[in-house]
């Protein structure tokens, strides 16, 4: 899905996600995550993640980012374009979307366009489909 025309870029996008990690109640793992989702409307949305004792409660930040984007903007809300940040011990991390997170990227995304830093810290660029080739759809269709 192309970026909508005078929409934010990728440079804001990841100033925004750096800035949704500062939030991040990481308290178990101490690895704060950031995601700034841009959507298809051209609003841009945040999630950190959000850790709990229980540790498979807690989320990432990536779904957070989307709910509060479904929230706002309701079911027919797409991804544009998805921007995770992270940092551990305080030093930048690489952090791809874990394979939950793709799902859901997928979900209301499938064209959209993902951004993460990897081991050192360059910004890898990759489509949502090639993320999780054969995702999961209901009688194999397509996403
Ligand atoms: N985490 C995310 O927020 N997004 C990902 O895609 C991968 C992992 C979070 C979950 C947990 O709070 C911490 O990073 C360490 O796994």
């Amino acid at each position: 899905m192309a970026t909508p025309a005078g929409a934010i870029d990728d440079a804001a996008l990841l100033q925004a996600a750096e800035a949704a990690l500062r939030q991040a109640y990481a308290k178990y793992s101490d690895f704060r995550v950031g995601a700034a989702l841009l959507t298809s409307s051209g609003r841009v949305f945040h999630g950190c993640n959000v850790e709990i004792i229980s540790f498979p409660v807690g989320q990432c930040a990536e779904r957070n980012a989307i709910a509060a984007a479904v929230l706002a903007e309701g079911p027919t809300m797409r991804i544009a374009r998805l921007v995770v940040a992270a940092e551990f011990r305080g030093g930048i991390a690489a952090c791809s979307p874990c394979g939950a997170c793709r799902q859901a990227i997928m979900e209301f995304g499938a064209d959209a366009t993902v951004l993460y830093r990897d081991a050192g810290a360059t910004l890898i660029l990759k489509n949502a489909r090639d993320l999780l080739p054969d995702s999961f759809a209901f009688g194999g269709g397509k996403p």
